[in-house]
Parts: C-alpha cells; structure tokens; sequence
C-alpha cells in the first residue's frame, strides 16, 4: 500500500539536521491579541541557497487545542536562487530561507512549520502556544 503523505514528512532535531524548521514566537499569548511566528530553516546549520539546492517555501499552519481540523496561516514562498541568463549561480538575488507572519488566536493550540527543499523534500516542526 502507498504511503500517506504524512508519512513522507520528516522530523528532526533542527540542531542537528539543517533542513528542519525553526519556529521563534511567545510560549504564550492573548486571545486576539497579534502576535508573529518567525520561520526559518538552518538556524544551527546552514542550508545551501544555490539554484540547484534551496529551500523553497516554509508552511505555517494551527492545529486549536482539541480541534478536528488544521488551519493555514500562510506561506511563504523562496524564489530567487542565483539564476540567471549567465548561469545557474551567476544572478543578482538569492532569497533567504526565514520569515514572519502575524497572527493571532482565540484558542490555544499548535503552531506547525513546514519547510520544503527541492531535494531533500518535506521537513517539519511544531511548537506549542498557550493563552494567557
Ligand atoms: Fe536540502
């Protein structure tokens, strides 16, 4: 039988393997109140940004505490690697792999990244918010 895609999703402890995404936001915050999540991939180990080995997006999604469903948040999408009418590697811009989105909740729950590189393929995380 073919596997879930769940089960192609990879976890691991983001000091030691580079492609896992690091989730910077409060332990704890208010009931409306906007709050941000910073995403980023290689906070211990630097991640390769070349046009042939990049980090392409990272996920953000909230799962409410007790809640079927698994909201998105948002995306944020890594396209500029170096390419270029002289070559791979030769143009102007490389995105970096981090960013923030604002949010807030009404509810407590999890905050879950999800970080694809076009190689190695789908990394997460997740990280627990609690209302104060
Ligand atoms: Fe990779």
């Amino acid at each position: 039988m073919t596997a879930r895609l769940g089960e192609r999703i990879q976890q691991a402890d983001w000091k030691k393997e580079k492609h896992v995404p690091v989730i910077e936001c409060p332990d704890e915050v208010q009931a409306g109140v906007p709050f941000e999540v910073h995403v980023g991939v290689g906070k211990e180990i630097a991640h390769p940004n070349t046009t042939e080995h990049h980090i392409r997006w990272i996920g953000v999604y909230f799962q409410p505490e007790g809640g079927k469903f698994t909201y998105d948040v948002g995306r944020i999408d890594f396209n500029a690697h170096g390419e270029s009418v002289a070559g791979p590697n030769q143009g102007p811009v490389h995105t970096g792999h981090s960013g923030t989105v604002s949010l807030t909740v009404s509810e407590p729950g999890t905050i879950y990244a999800l970080a694809y590189c076009n190689i190695h393929g789908l990394w997460e995380s997740s990280r627990e918010i609690k209302l104060s």
